[in-house]
C-alpha cells in the first residue's frame, strides 16, 4: 500500500467531542549561540537543547496542543563540521534512552520524519523501535524532522507519484494536493497552525515548505536550550492574536461591503 492510500492518521483533534488541539511546529534553533555566551563547546548547547525540547513536550499536552513536529537536524546540517554533525546524530539516542519509556507510557505518538538514507544502522533501528512502540498511542503527537529539508521531501513525494505512475498504479491527473500530501513524510498529521521560531532568526530555513502554506509564524527572542513551557504559552498567546483567514474575506467585511 502506497503512502498516498493509508488511511489518515487519526489523531487527537478529530476524537469526536473534543476541542481542536493546535499543531505546533518549533525551529529548535540557536544552541550554539548559547553554548558560546557561556564560554562551552557547541555540543554542549545541543545538549541543553535536548533538556529544553523534554520540557517543551511535557508541557504541550496542558496547553491545548495535539501535535508537535521539531526540526532537530536539516539536510542543510550535513555541512558542519564533522565532530558537530556526529554530537547531532548522537541525540536522538540520548532522548530516546532517557524519555521512550515516559513518552510511551504517556500516549505520545512519535514520528520520525526525514530521510533514512545517510543515518548509521543504529539509529535507524532506534528510530524504528521508537515509531513501534509509540505507535498506538493517540494523545499526543510528536513528529521529529530529522535529516529533514522541506525541498528534499517534496522532490522524494514526487519521485515516489512518479514511481506509482511508472507501475501503473496512478494516472498523471490523479493528481492534486490532498493526494500529494499523502506522499510527504507528514501524511497524516494536520498542517501546522504555526511555526515557532527561536534565537531571533526570521526565516523558514527549508522546515515544512509545503504544510506552511496557512501557518502563522512566532519569532521568539530566545535561545532553544532556554526554552519552556512560559515560551511556548508566550507564543500561543501571539498566535491567538492572529486574524486567520485563509484567503477568504472575514463576514463583517463582506457585510460591510455589501
Ligand atoms: C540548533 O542550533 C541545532 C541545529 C540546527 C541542529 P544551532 O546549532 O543552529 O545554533 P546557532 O544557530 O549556531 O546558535
Ligand atoms: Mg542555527
Amino acid at each position: 500500500m502506497s503512502a498516498a492510500e493509508k488511511p489518515p492518521f487519526e489523531g487527537a483533534s478529530t476524537l469526536e467531542g473534543s476541542p481542536p488541539l493546535l499543531h505546533v511546529a518549533i525551529v529548535m534553533d540557536g544552541n550554539g549561540r548559547w553554548a558560546k555566551q557561556r564560554g562551552l563547546p557547541r555540543s554542549l548547547g545541543h545538549r541543553a537543547g535536548v533538556e529544553a525540547l523534554k520540557r517543551t513536550v511535557s508541557a504541550a499536552p496542558k496547553l491545548g496542543i495535539g501535535w508537535l513536529t521539531v526540526f532537530g537536524f536539516s539536510t542543510e546540517n550535513w555541512s558542519r563540521p564533522a565532530a558537530e554533525v556526529a554530537e547531532l546524530m548522537a541525540l536522538p539516542k540520548r532522548y530516546f534512552e532517557s524519555d521512550i519509556a515516559r513518552l510511551e507510557r504517556e500516549g505520545v505518538r512519535v514520528r520520525v520524519i526525514g530521510r533514512r538514507a545517510g543515518l548509521s544502522s543504529e539509529l535507524v533501528r532506534l528510530v524504528d523501535d521508537a515509531q513501534a512502540r509509540t505507535d498506538h498511542n493517540r494523545l499526543f503527537n510528536l513528529n521529529i524532522a530529522f535529516n529533514y529539508g522541506g525541498q528534499a521531501d517534496i522532490t522524494d513525494a514526487a519521485r515516489r507519484f512518479a514511481e506509482e505512475v511508472a507501475a501503473g498504479r496512478r494516472a498523471p491527473q490523479d493528481l492534486d494536493e490532498a493526494l500529494f500530501g499523502g506522499f510527504l513524510a507528514t501524511a497524516g498529521s494536520p498542517p501546522p497552525d504555526v511555526i515557532v521560531r527561536p534565537s531571533g532568526e526570521q526565516r523558514l530555513s527549508n522546515f515544512l515548505l509545503w504544510e506552511a502554506a496557512y501557518a502563522e509564524f512566532v519569532f521568539q527572542d530566545v535561545l532553544w536550550p532556554d526554552y519552556g513551557e512560559d515560551h511556548l504559552k508566550a507564543a500561543l498567546a501571539e498566535f491567538a492574536t492572529r486574524d486567520r483567514r485563509y484567503g477568504a474575506v472575514v463576514a463583517d467585511d463582506v457585510l460591510a461591503a455589501g
